[in-house]
């Protein structure tokens, strides 16, 4: 599958979000992290601030919910347009549930697990999911490093992705940059978010432009 980069909103100016939206150029995604202040010790946006995105840039809108109880609360994003929907089995009573109500509201759907959640027990319901986010740093905040010990999930997913034919993006979340893409790119994951390394950079659109080639030339062989 063909790598795409989703630079995170959590980096940028929260003030500015349309400009900052604009400013990453030909991203894929964009990467819009929910917080509540429960799920994770931080607080960001929430539905209304998807809708207002939604209206201020034509760029895919990859919500990432974390946050608890998303039986109830994560249908409203698709509901507000968001491209892809991610909630987090540690939080979900109810994953397959969940993911139809996402598919019928007319998004992706997207189940992610914490760098210490196992994949095993969710490898049964991948076929209900578009989007499998494998996170590589505990969810939370930006800026912190990536644990490679994480991608021999990304690898088993995308290994079970292709026995049973599934069309699974696999995204990775977290200290994601030009020293750690091709790694998760050659494990099997196609889909980058950076927060940081894009919004951190002189200039973003010329970072996303950098990742996106360092994924290409990782699992060009
Ligand atoms: C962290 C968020 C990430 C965050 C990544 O909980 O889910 O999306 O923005 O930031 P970087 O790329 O700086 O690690
Ligand atoms: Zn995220």
């Amino acid at each position: 599958m063909k790598p795409l980069v989703a630079p995170s909103i959590l980096s940028a100016d929260f003030a500015r979000l349309a400009e900052e939206a604009a400013a990453v150029g030909d991203a894929d995604w964009l990467h819009v992290d929910v917080m509540d202040n429960h799920f994770v010790p931080n607080l960001t946006l929430g539905p209304p601030v998807v809708a207002s995105l939604r209206k201020a840039t034509d760029l895919p809108l990859d919500c990432h919910l974390m946050i608890d109880d998303p039986d109830r609360w994560a249908p409203p994003y698709a509901e507000q347009g968001a491209h892809n929907v991610t909630f987090h089995a540690e939080a979900a009573a109810d994953p397959v549930r969940i993911a139809r109500a996402l598919r019928s509201a007319g998004a992706l759907a997207g189940l992610a697990i914490k760098p210490k959640t196992p994949l095993e027990p969710y490898l049964e319901i991948l076929p209900e999911f578009d989007t499998l986010l494998v996170m590589t740093v505990e969810p939370g905040f930006g800026g912190q490093e990536f644990i490679a010990d994480v991608l021999p999930k990304v690898r088993e997913a995308r290994r079970r992705a292709e026995s049973g034919h599934l069309r699974l993006h696999i995204e990775v979340d977290g200290g994601i940059g030009p020293d750690t893409i091709a790694q998760a790119a050659e494990a099997g994951a196609n889909v980058f978010v950076a927060g940081s390394s894009v919004y951190g950079a002189d200039d973003p659109a010329e970072a996303v432009r950098r990742l996106r080639d360092k994924a290409r030339a990782a699992v060009a062989t």
